[in-house]
């Protein structure tokens, strides 16, 4: 194999977030968000019943997870700041919310690991979601006013700031396909919440410019699934634009480009979908673009013509369908097609049409269930299917950066083992396993030993 170096000063890292890895989600001033309360309605939902109140307890193992990330040699680290932690009624600032987060910043760079830090990953607050949420265009001062208090306590640790974490993956999730709180299914009401979405992400930029933080950037991490059509045909392309249109450029274009999509909006006019505005917004939209991008890459979309084509739409499954390619290879372990190639198309798409903007892998990774049966005898886990995995996604972005592409980084998902949502600990994808029957121990695999080496090398 070839020598792969990447570029100087590459960010190597890994991502999380507060919910997925904090615990204390009852404690220490924290109020609740839609995930405590829905587990606290509906429990069986949760795999295994693992909730949020725990998770992997970063609330107080912080200092060695920083140390475990400087053993390894990581030069940057994302997670977020749970909103219901630092302002639990959405108006006072909770102290203790603001040592915690502090303390935890400096330590990472006082292990020299660039805090690289999100206001939102899917953790909308109670009290919000008790006022409609997203649907309610409340939220979106509610949001910039967060972030801006963010700005103001964090500014001087934090240079890198993200606004969301997969805005579209919760319009999804929690408005079309009912698989997150609320679950509702209505394709309007989805294009509305991420519009406000949207909004909440330009106005919180707009803070982020009034903040005026030294030499301060913001971006958005979106999650990127790569559409492929199945034919040629004039109805697969069709499909095609449809699918790309609704899930990477409907937030990539106005967070880079500074607009929404001409033929987006005509798409959504033809369906009677288009979301209910106000004057500005657009002004708004073009005036507070991003500084950098990050993109979660872990599959590809493969759709193809509707089997049964609606106008207007009531769902995108009328608009364009997943298909299953015959030649696809799975992660037996999650289901999810692995297809490394997409990583190349990805980063010269950024650099072609995207203005060469500066850009990150911001989550990729494997999951794997039951991950305890590849124990080794010294209670490792070894999972070379990760690293082989890591180093193949690796190789199509390094053949990205050498046709000019300007990706700064790559962080995999995640450094410890952490709780997903309604999966719970039953896909795992850390470096470090956590243990949940002795008190969170943390150990590392196979993978995070490989990841020391990449990074010690820069490349392999
Ligand atoms: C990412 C999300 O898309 O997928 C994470 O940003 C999530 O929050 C991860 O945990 C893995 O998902 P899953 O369903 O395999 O546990």
């Amino acid at each position: 194999m070839a020598i792969m170096l990447f570029p100087k000063n590459f960010l190597w890292g890994a991502a999380a977030s507060a919910p997925q890895t904090e615990g204390h989600s009852s404690t220490n001033g924290k109020s609740p968000s839609i995930w405590d309360k829905w587990f606290e309605i509906a429990p069986d939902k949760f795999y295994q019943r693992q909730g949020p109140e725990n998770t992997s307890d970063v609330y107080d193992l912080y200092l060695e997870d920083v140390a475990n990330m400087a053993k390894l040699g990581l030069n940057s680290y994302r997670t977020s700041i749970a909103w219901t932690r630092l302002m639990p009624d959405g108006v006072h600032v909770n102290p203790e919310a603001v040592t915690f987060y502090r303390q935890y910043f400096q330590a990472l760079l006082d292990h020299h690991i660039e805090p690289i830090i999100n206001l939102f990953h899917f953790d909308m607050p109670w009290w919000l979601m008790a006022r409609g949420g997203w649907e309610s265009r409340e939220a979106v001062s509610k949001f910039a006013n967060y972030a801006q208090v963010a700005f103001e306590q964090f500014g001087d640790l934090v240079k890198r700031w993200v606004t969301f974490n997969e805005p579209l993956v919760q319009v999804k999730a929690g408005y079309l396909y009912g698989f997150h709180y609320p679950a509702v299914v209505n394709f309007r009401k989805a294009v509305q919440v991420g519009y406000h979405m949207l909004l909440a992400h330009t106005f919180a930029v707009q803070a982020f410019r009034q903040a005026n933080i030294a030499g301060g950037q913001i971006g958005i991490i979106l999650d990127v699934t790569p559409v492929y059509a199945k034919t040629e045909s004039a109805s697969d392309q069709r499909a095609q634009r449809a699918a790309d249109l609704l899930n990477i450029r409907s937030f990539l274009d106005p967070a880079v480009l500074g607009h929404v999509p001409d033929d987006l909006l005509e798409l959504l006019e033809v369906n009677q979908l288009t979301p209910i505005s106000l004057l500005g917004d657009g002004a708004a939209i073009a005036a507070y673009t991003v500084d950098f991008i990050g993109l979660n890459y872990y599959r590809p979309k493969r759709v193809q013509a509707p089997t049964k084509p609606a106008t207007p739409a009531k769902m995108p499954n009328e608009l364009y369908e997943d298909y299953e390619w015959p030649a696809r290879r799975i992660n037996p372990y999650r289901g999810w097609e692995i297809y490394p190639e997409a990583l190349y198309d990805v980063a010269i798409m950024m650099r072609d049409q995207y203005g060469n903007i500066p850009w990150f892998v911001s989550e990729n990774g494997m999951g794997v269930a039951n991950e305890a049966r590849f124990k080794d005898a010294s209670g490792h886990i070894n999972d070379q299917y990760r690293i082989d995995f890591m180093k193949e996604h690796l190789q199509y972005l390094h053949k990205g950066i050498a046709a000019g592409s300007n990706c700064f980084g790559y962080h995999t998902w995640t450094f410890v083992d952490c709780w997903s949502w309604l999966n719970g600990y039953h896909n795992r994808y850390g470096l470090y396993s956590v243990d949940l029957d002795h008190h969170y121990q943390r150990q590392v695999k196979q993978s995070g030993l490989w990841f020391k080496q990449l990074i010690t090398d820069n490349g392999f």
